[in-house]
């Protein structure tokens, strides 16, 4: 069903990171090129028309993947610029002095840095919820911030691309709107799309980021939902112009379409990656998105059970799957840890030498690794074709790491 990897004995445990694709997937690709390649919404010939009908038709896939309607998708790259596009699209036209985004210091940097910046730039202030010492979201202290500044904002990660923590989404809105009502929620979904089933018209989130190529769609193609209300209320303005967005265009200033769809794509769409990524939603739904979420759950515990007893580990976060409990928290993969001899890349070049690949380092998240005085942590993340062979194996490794090593 996957491409062939170029060795196949490779154990790959790094899907944080980036999914595999199954050829599937891959073969979309090539035959919207190799058959359909016109460029969509321009020119009114026969291919064209084709083109802009399967981009359209893709993006309906997409979005009711997500629960989502067709005109709440935002095609972009990725959920960096899905992140993007709220700061640029959202914050820079609603922020005034003084008013509080909240984050976390868990988030990826993707959630954090942008954040950043536009505080910077309106004179805003970016507040940031605590963490428990093993680094999971202080819910305490999310309240009690909830409380004090009121924020115009909450972004908050869904699923901890290092402590694979994760958030109860209609749990997190209850107290969000108990407590601060008008805060409007961005939910970072780079590690929970094509792991965790999300239903956005059924959520009173705002904004929620992912990325295709992380839910073994292609590279380059992700996507920002907004929900409907916004865009309609013009609280949404467009952060990228050109060509395909605009209504009318006088030689000093342009009016700009309407309809979503439209409005925020300027440029030639990336109809192709658009293809691929409903063929990889499709995929996702012949699985069963239950099904996916429990063979993560039972890979997660497998692996968390095995590490547990391997001498001179330190699981990073909670050292048990479960569901989401009274205070909000799950736990899935990814699975990261500290090696109390050896450090992480060096750990990871061991597993790589055994054609084992992981990903070692702060993973985007220094403030987290600074918060639980982690140097640097090697990082287990699983697909849907990862299995427990996989886990017995880098096991193996890790906990004969002094032969390797010392
Ligand atoms: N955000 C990706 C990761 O966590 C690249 O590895």
């Amino acid at each position: 069903l996957f491409s062939q990897p170029p060795h196949s004995d490779l154990v790959y445990l790094d899907n944080a990171a980036t999914t595999h694709k199954p050829q599937i997937v891959i073969s979309a690709i090539s035959d919207y090129y190799l058959q359909h390649n016109a460029n969509a919404g321009r020119s009114v010939h026969s291919l064209a028309s084709k083109s802009a009908e399967i981009f359209e038709q893709s993006r309906k896939t997409i979005a009711s993947f997500f629960g989502a309607k067709d005109q709440e998708l935002i095609l972009t790259r990725n959920t960096t610029e899905a992140i993007n596009g709220v700061a640029l699209g959202w914050a820079r036209h609603q922020l005034e002095t003084d008013d509080v985004i909240l984050s976390t210091s868990l988030e990826h940097h993707s959630n954090l840095v942008v954040w950043q910046q536009v505080c910077a730039e309106k004179n805003a202030k970016l507040k940031l919820v605590n963490l428990t010492l093993d680094g999971q979201i202080n819910q305490f202290d999310l309240q009690q911030q909830l409380k004090q500044h009121t924020p115009k904002l909450l972004a908050i990660t869904h699923l901890s691309n290092v402590t694979g923590s994760y958030q109860d989404l209609q749990a997190l809105v209850k107290i969000v709107k108990k407590v601060s009502p008008k805060t409007k929620i961005l939910i970072d979904g780079a590690q929970s799309a094509g792991r965790i089933k999300i239903n956005f018209d059924q959520l009173e989130i705002d904004f929620f980021a992912f990325s295709g190529h992380k839910m073994y769609g292609p590279m380059g193609v992700g996507g920002l939902l907004v929900k409907e209300k916004i865009l309609i209320e013009d609280e949404m303005k467009p952060w990228l112009f050109g060509g395909g967005m605009i209504d009318q265009v006088n030689s000093q200033s342009s009016t700009f379409q309407l309809d979503p769809r439209q409005r925020f794509v300027a440029g030639t769409a990336d109809v192709a990656s658009a293809v691929g990524l409903a063929v990889a939603c499709d995929y996702l739904t012949a699985i069963g998105m239950d099904e996916v979420l429990k063979h993560e759950q039972d890979l997660a515990q497998y692996t968390l059970e095995k590490l547990n007893v391997v001498e001179d580990l330190k699981i990073c976060g909670s050292t048990k799957a479960n569901e989401s409990n009274e205070h909000l928290i799950g736990r899935l993969g990814p699975v990261s840890f500290v090696h109390h001899k050896y450090q992480a890349h060096d750990v990871a070049q061991v597993l790589d030498h055994h054609h084992i690949a992981v990903r070692s380092g702060h993973h985007c998240c220094m403030p987290l690794h600074s918060h639980c005085r982690w140097p640097a942590t090697v990082r287990i993340s699983f697909g849907v074709y990862s299995c427990h062979e996989d886990i017995e194996k880098l096991v193996e490794v890790v906990t004969h790491l002094d032969r390797y090593l010392s």
